[in-house]
């Protein structure tokens, strides 16, 4: 599979200001990337070299295979951008901005109504479609500058801090929509965002960055392997077990470690494959296992893992 986003060491610096400082990262079709760090990391800034919108000062990027620096407007052809403070005509209507949009990406006169009224659709724009933008909530706003980017439908979607400023509703309701395209469609997207939990629920694979470089990258499994290579599974039981059954753990191939008391057990174990044999000798020596929990790692556990490793 042919990459759609291939970045090698690429680096801009302002000044002295190392913005992207190195980067390297490829992104496959259907994937969804998350470029995941604080305030400043660098993230605009990639999504900017990767669009053309301005020259890298160092190492390569290519998009379909294309250089951004010198081919910007074909790539452009090929993405969408929603940028972290979307351009919309505040005194046109939604119908307006996405008909003025879809003649500047050049989609032909007689596509036009038909293409519009799908993005109103797709979006829940339909009702307000004629009402002028300035009335429109930051919510709807945001499923608009969603519409607009998407109105060519080009196969790889930027987004740049997509919920930002929306209020918990508003920002599900983004999300649900970001979902559905990616599942449905097959969207391509790339994610720059610094909301952990919304970059758990959709991205395939995440880079972690901080300073213009990647701490990390890989999927949430992947991350936590390398940052935590052993599984802690958190065990219950509806009544205390005999002291054989936890102490002769120890002894399964496998088990690392052993703790605990009473009817709530911590059991360290090499892989999560290990963990039914765990519960098989646990329960032929008697035990009445209520509960087996690995231990899952969030993306937040792994994000300040690495930002804590930086300082
Ligand atoms: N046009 C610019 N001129 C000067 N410095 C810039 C410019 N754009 C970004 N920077 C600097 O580059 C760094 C990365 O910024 P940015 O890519 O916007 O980070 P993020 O999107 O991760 O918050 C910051 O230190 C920022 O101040
Ligand atoms: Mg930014």
């Amino acid at each position: 599979m042919t990459a759609i986003v291939e970045v090698n060491g690429l680096e801009r610096v302002f000044g002295a200001n190392r913005a992207v400082d190195g980067m390297t990262f490829h992104v496959q079709p259907g994937e969804v990337f998350g470029l995941l760090g604080p305030n400043g990391a660098g993230k605009t800034t990639t999504v900017r070299l990767l669009n053309g919108i301005l020259p890298p000062s160092g190492g390569s990027a290519r998009v379909f295979g294309l250089d951004p620096a010198s081919d910007g407007q074909r790539v452009r052809q090929q993405t969408g951008v929603l940028t972290e403070t979307p351009a919309l005509y505040e005194r046109l209507s939604a119908y307006e901005n996405l008909a003025f949009f879809a003649t500047l990406t050049g989609i032909p006169e007689a596509a036009l109504n038909g293409r519009v009224l799908e993005m109103l659709a797709f979006f829940g724009l339909e009702d307000r479609a004629k009402d002028k933008v300035e009335t429109y909530s930051k919510g709807m706003k945001q499923r608009l500058a969603l519409a607009r980017a998407l109105i060519h439908k080009p196969p790889l979607l930027f987004l740049d801090e997509p919920t930002s400023g929306l209020d918990p509703e508003a920002a599900q309701h983004v999300n649900a929509l970001i979902a559905d395209l990616s599942h449905q469609n097959g969207q391509t997207i790339l994610l720059a965002t610094h909301n952990l939990l919304e970059a758990q629920r959709l991205c395939d694979r995440v880079a972690v960055m901080n300073k213009g470089r990647i701490l990390a990258m890989g999927s949430l499994k992947e991350l936590s392997r390398k940052l935590w290579p052993v599984t802690w599974v958190d065990i219950t039981f509806w009544q205390v077990p005999a002291e054989n059954a936890t102490g002769s753990l120890k002894t399964l191939r496998g088990v690392k470690q052993v703790t605990g008391q009473s009817v709530a057990w911590q059991v360290q174990v090499e892989g999560e494959e290990v963990i039914p044999q765990v519960v098989q000798h646990l329960a032929a020596q008697g035990a009445s296992i209520l509960k087996v929990n690995p231990r899952d790692y969030t993306l937040e556990d792994i994000y300040f893992a690495l930002q804590a490793g930086e300082k």
